[in-house]
C-alpha cells in the first residue's frame, strides 16, 4: 500500500464540534490559485457572494447570480483539498420558499461538490434552514449586518445601536440555530452583542466585525491582504499587496518601454532539425 499521505477535508461535524474550543479560522476564496494558497492555513473557505463586489466590481451583492456562485465554487473546490468549503446562496435564489432554496442549494452542491451553503438569516428564514438540513444540506446562517439587505437598510450598517435591534439580531441567531444551522456568521454587530449571541446558541459563531469571543473569525481575503485602498474598520491588513502589485507592474512597464523585457533568459533558442 502506498504511504502517500491523503489530504482529507474537514467535515461539517468537525467544524460544529469546535463550539467553545479551538478557534475556527475562515477566509473567503473565489479562485483556484487563491484557494490553494489559503487551504493549508484555514479550516473553512467561504465562496462568499462578496465575489460580486470584490472581483466583479458590483456596488452590492444583489447582482450576484447562482451561475456566478457555481463557477467560483467549482474553482475553489479545485484549488482546496483540506478546508471545508461553503458557498453562499445569492440574493433571490432562496428567499421565496423552502422549495426554491432547496433547488438552488442542490444545484450548488451538485455542480461544485462543496459541503455546505450559507444563507442570510433574516426573519422567517428558519423554516427554510430546517427544510434544507432535513434534506441533507448543511447550512451556515448569517446574522447581524446582512449585505443582501443593503437596499432595505440604506447601506452597510453595523447592528446593535438600539435595544430593539439587539433583540432582533439575537432572535434571528437563535431561530437559525434551533432550525439546525451548524454555524453562524455574525457580521457587523456591537462586540457585546456578538458575545451574547455566542453564549445563546449551540452552534459555533464566526465573527466578522464582531468579537474575539466568537468561536471563529472570517475576513474577506482581498481586504486582509491589502488589495483595496479602503477597508471597513474591522479589517486588519496582514499584507500590502496593492503596493506590491503596483511596484511589480510599474517595473514590468518600464522594462517593456526600455526594451529590457524580454531578455536573453526569457527567449526560446530553437534549432531547426
Ligand atoms: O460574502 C461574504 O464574503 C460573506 C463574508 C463577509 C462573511 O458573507
Amino acid at each position: 500500500m502506498s504511504k502517500q499521505v491523503q489530504s482529507r477535508r474537514l467535515t461539517v461535524p468537525e467544524i460544529a464540534q469546535r463550539k467553545g474550543g479551538e478557534k475556527i479560522v475562515c477566509l473567503t476564496a473565489y479562485t483556484a490559485p487563491m484557494a490553494a494558497l489559503l487551504d493549508p492555513h484555514v479550516d473553512l473557505l467561504l465562496v462568499g457572494d462578496s465575489v460580486g463586489m470584490v472581483l466583479h466590481g458590483l456596488p452590492t451583492t444583489v447582482g450576484v447570480t447562482l451561475e456566478m456562485m457555481i463557477l467560483h465554487g467549482q474553482a475553489v473546490m479545485r484549488g482546496a483539498a483540506h478546508a471545508l468549503v461553503v458557498v453562499d446562496l445569492p440574493f433571490g435564489t432562496y428567499e421565496r420558499s423552502p422549495l426554491q432554496a432547496h433547488e438552488s442549494a442542490v444545484r450548488i452542491m451538485r455542480e461544485t461538490g462543496c459541503q455546505a451553503v450559507k444563507v442570510e438569516a433574516g426573519e422567517g428564514i428558519a423554516e427554510t434552514i430546517a427544510f434544507l438540513v432535513q434534506r441533507g444540506i448543511p447550512v451556515v446562517g448569517h446574522v447581524g449586518l446582512r449585505p443582501q439587505a443593503a437596499h432595505v437598510e440604506g447601506g452597510f450598517k453595523a447592528k446593535g445601536r438600539t435595544a430593539a435591534e439587539r433583540a432582533r439580531v439575537l432572535a434571528e441567531a437563535q431561530a437559525a440555530d434551533r432550525a439546525g444551522a451548524f454555524a453562524l456568521v455574525v457580521e457587523g454587530v456591537a462586540s457585546d452583542l456578538a458575545d451574547e449571541v455566542t453564549r445563546a446558541v449551540a452552534s459555533p459563531t464566526i465573527g466578522i466585525g464582531a468579537s474575539p469571543g466568537c468561536d471563529g473569525q472570517i475576513l474577506v481575503t482581498d481586504d486582509m491582504l491589502g488589495l483595496f485602498d479602503w477597508t471597513p474598520k474591522f479589517v486588519r491588513r496582514y499584507g500590502k499587496l496593492r503596493e506590491v502589485i503596483a511596484d511589480a507592474v510599474a517595473a514590468y512597464a518600464k522594462d517593456v518601454r526600455d526594451g529590457q523585457f524580454p531578455g536573453e533568459a526569457e527567449l526560446y533558442k530553437l534549432r531547426a532539425r
